[in-house]
């Protein structure tokens, strides 16, 4: 049995609270540290069509030798395939990337509500038939703020399982979280060690001294502790390793209660912001 404990979404599947992320992770590289994370004990693996490495991810859990229904797969509709049939064609695209014929968990990546007249809610409601013909086990969201979530609330029938939306300590994005956790929406965290940035923070460096563990460990268990499901990406080995030691300890309330107010609310933001984030990258 994994150390990593399982999280249930609103659809009864479950999810592994910890995964290895591959954001910016070259395709030349991706069997490599995916095949790394697996050998160490991650059987959660977060990819995007817009990553381009979806069909290293899926050789790299073949190659591991475990079997599909071990790892929990997950992918997202990149920005310029909104439209129905669009999205379609790129679901058909991400599974033979992968090399399989079902994905864990599917997700809109942005909500860009400045393209495409705004209308996510057709794009939510194709998600809905690949749920339903049993190639998405679970469909989310990415980057939907409160609003964008209402609007799916009250124009479909199927409530996200998951907001993938960037929480740090920097950025804690309660209210966000908070809507989630009233509506059964589990959040994912990305980015959740700010890309390093808050590793040195003195806070973090402090506590991270007194409980005998790195920076990085610290700000993960605080994730963990908070209830949200992340998954750090490295290339690097140690690193690797490093991000998933992180159930022989826990934080206390004192310590959790200090890093939430490291908060900087908007100015703590180190991607874009959802409401005008409005990238389509080239199609590939
Ligand atoms: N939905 C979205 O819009 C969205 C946006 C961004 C990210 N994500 C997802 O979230 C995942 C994680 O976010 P992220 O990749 O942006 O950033 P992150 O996991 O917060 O940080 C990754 C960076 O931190 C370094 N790092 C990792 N572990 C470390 C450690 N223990 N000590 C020191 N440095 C460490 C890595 O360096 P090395 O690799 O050189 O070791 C890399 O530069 C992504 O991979 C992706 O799956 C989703």
């Amino acid at each position: 049995m994994s150390v990593v404990p399982d999280i249930t979404l609103n659809d009864d599947n479950t999810i592994p609270q910890l995964g290895f992320g591959v954001f910016q992770i070259a395709p030349e590289d991706t069997v490599e540290a995916v095949s790394e994370a697996l050998r160490i004990g991650y059987r959660h693996i977060d990819t995007a069509e817009m990553y381009g490495n979806e069909k290293e991810v899926g050789e790299a859990i073949r190659a591991s030798g475990l079997d599909r229904g071990d790892v929990f797969v997950t992918s997202k509709l990149n920005n310029g395939f909104h439209e129905p049939d669009d999205a379609r064609e790129a679901f058909d695209t991400t599974l033979s990337e992968l090399g399989f014929d079902y994905v864990d968990l599917f997700l809109i990546h942005w909500p860009l509500p400045t393209l495409y007249g705004g209308d996510f809610v057709s794009t939510w409601k194709t998600l809905e038939e690949f749920q339903r013909d049993g190639r998405a086990r679970s469909i989310g969201v990415s980057n939907f703020q409160i609003e964008h979530l209402e609007r799916l609330a009250s124009e479909t029938d199927t409530v996200p399982a998951v907001n993938q939306i960037e929480v740090h300590p920097y950025l804690t994005n309660d209210a966000v979280r908070e809507y989630g956790r009233e509506h059964g929406i589990a959040t994912e965290a990305w980015s959740p060690i700010a890309q390093g940035g808050v590793l040195d923070d003195p806070t973090i460096t402090q506590i991270a001294e007194n409980v005998g563990k790195t920076p990085a460990q610290v700000v993960l268990r605080w994730h963990l502790g908070r209830g949200d499901i992340v998954f750090p990406k490295s290339v690097t080995p140690s690193r690797i390793k490093e991000n998933f030691e992180l159930f022989d300890f826990e934080l206390g309330q004192e310590d959790m209660d200090e890093i939430t107010a490291l908060d900087r609310g908007e100015d703590g933001r180190t991607g874009p912001n959802p409401d005008t984030f409005a990238y389509v990258p080239d199609q590939r």
